[in-house]
C-alpha cells in the first residue's frame, strides 16, 4: 500500500535515466520527482534532449527507471513484472504518437481495435467498438481505408481513437500535433481537450507554446530535470469523472434512434444523450435496423431505464 492521496494518479520520486558507462555516462532524467493528480492535462516543454520522451516512456511503462521509484495508480511498479506491466498499460494508458504509429499494413479499422487484442476481446467484438469509436470521430466511412489513404490530420484521429478503445485514465501524448497543420493541431486539440474533461489525465509533450492554453500546468524541463513547473488550473477546480469513477458513451444523435444491447445492466444510467456505466459495464451502441416487430429483451431494458430516469427526473 502506498501513502499517496487517492488524487494522485502517478508519483515518481528520484527517477533517474542513465545511458552508457563511465566518460561516456549520460543522463536523460535526473533525480526527477513528479506528482500527477487525476484529472490533471499537462504540457511538457523543453529543448531537443532534455528528456521529454524518456520521461513519456518510463510514465507509460515503455522504459524502465535506471534508478528510483514509480507510483502508479497507487502501485508500486518499480519492480513489478514485465507481464503485468504489458497488461496495465493496455488497461490504463493510451499513446499518442508524432508520426501516428499506425500499422501501415492494417486497415483504420484493425488498426484502431488492436490495443482490445490484449484485453482479449473476440476479434467480432473488437471490429465492433473499433466500428463504435470511429463513428465518433466522424471516420467510419474511412474504416477500410489504408493507412496511406488519409491525410495526417485523419491519421492522428486515427491513432487517438486507437489510444482511448480501451478506456484508459492515461493519455500520453508525444508532439501529437507536431506533424500538422494548425488547423488539424486545432482539432486534435479540441478532442484532447474533450477527453479530458471527461476527467481523464493527459500529459503531453509540445515545442509549441500556443498550445499550452490547453494545460492546467505547463512544465519546463532542461537536462533531464525540472526547469519551471506552472499549475494554470486549481486541482479543486480539475475535471472529474475519469476512470474509477464513470465512464461516458455519447450517443450521437445522427445515428437516432437507437438500439443498446447492455449486457451489464447494474449500473447504467441513461440521460438525455449520455449512458452512464460503470467501467465494466458493457455497453455497445449500434444504429437501430427497424423497430416494427416488439422489442427484443435487450431494447426493452434499455427503455426500462430511460423512462425510470425520465420518471425520476421530473418528480
Ligand atoms: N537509447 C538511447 N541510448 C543513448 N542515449 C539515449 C537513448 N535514448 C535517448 N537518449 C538520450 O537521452 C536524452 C533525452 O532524449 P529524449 O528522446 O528523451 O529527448 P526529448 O526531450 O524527447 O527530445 P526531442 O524534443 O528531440 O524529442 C538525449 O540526450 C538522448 O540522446
Ligand atoms: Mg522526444
Amino acid at each position: 500500500m502506498s501513502n499517496q492521496d487517492n488524487d494522485t494518479i502517478i508519483e515518481l520520486k528520484a527517477v533517474s535515466k542513465r545511458y552508457g558507462f563511465g566518460d561516456a555516462e549520460s543522463y536523460a532524467l535526473r533525480n526527477f520527482d513528479l506528482k500527477v493528480k487525476r484529472g490533471e492535462f499537462i504540457m511538457i516543454m523543453g529543448p531537443s534532449g532534455c528528456g521529454k520522451t524518456t520521461l513519456l516512456n518510463i510514465i507509460g511503462l515503455l522504459d524502465k527507471a535506471s534508478s528510483g521509484e514509480y507510483i502508479l495508480a497507487g502501485k508500486d511498479v518499480s519492480r513489478v513484472s514485465a507481464g503485468k506491466k504489458a497488461r496495465f498499460r493496455a488497461k490504463e494508458i493510451g499513446f499518442i504518437f508524432q508520426n501516428f504509429n499506425l500499422v501501415p499494413t492494417l486497415p483504420i479499422i484493425e488498426n484502431v481495435s488492436l490495443p482490445l487484442i490484449y484485453a482479449g476481446y473476440s476479434k467480432t467484438r473488437r471490429l465492433r467498438m473499433a466500428d463504435n469509436i470511429l463513428e465518433h470521430f466522424h471516420l467510419r466511412e474511412r474504416e477500410y481505408y489504408m493507412p496511406y489513404q488519409l491525410s495526417g490530420g485523419q491519421q492522428q484521429r486515427v491513432a487517438i481513437a486507437r489510444s482511448l478503445i480501451s478506456n484508459p485514465s492515461i493519455i500520453l501524448a508525444d508532439e501529437p500535433t507536431g506533424n500538422l497543420d494548425s488547423r488539424n493541431s486545432h482539432i486534435i486539440m479540441e478532442e484532447l481537450r474533450e477527453i479530458h474533461s471527461m476527467g481523464n489525465t493527459i500529459i503531453m509533450v509540445t515545442h509549441n507554446p500556443a498550445l499550452t492554453t490547453y494545460a492546467t500546468r505547463v512544465i519546463n524541463m532542461l537536462d533531464g530535470e525540472i526547469d519551471t513547473d506552472i499549475k494554470t488550473v486549481d486541482d479543486s477546480e480539475l475535471p472529474k469523472g475519469g476512470k474509477g469513477e464513470k465512464v461516458s458513451v455519447k450517443v450521437l444523435p445522427s445515428r437516432d434512434p437507437i438500439k443498446m444491447e447492455i449486457q451489464s445492466e447494474s449500473d447504467v444510467v441513461v440521460s438525455g444523450d449520455n449512458v452512464t456505466t460503470e467501467e465494466d459495464a458493457d455497453v455497445l451502441i449500434m444504429p437501430e435496423e427497424k423497430p416494427k416487430a416488439p422489442a427484443k429483451k435487450t431494447a426493452k431494458k434499455t427503455t426500462k431505464k430511460k423512462s425510470t430516469k425520465k420518471k425520476g427526473a421530473k418528480k
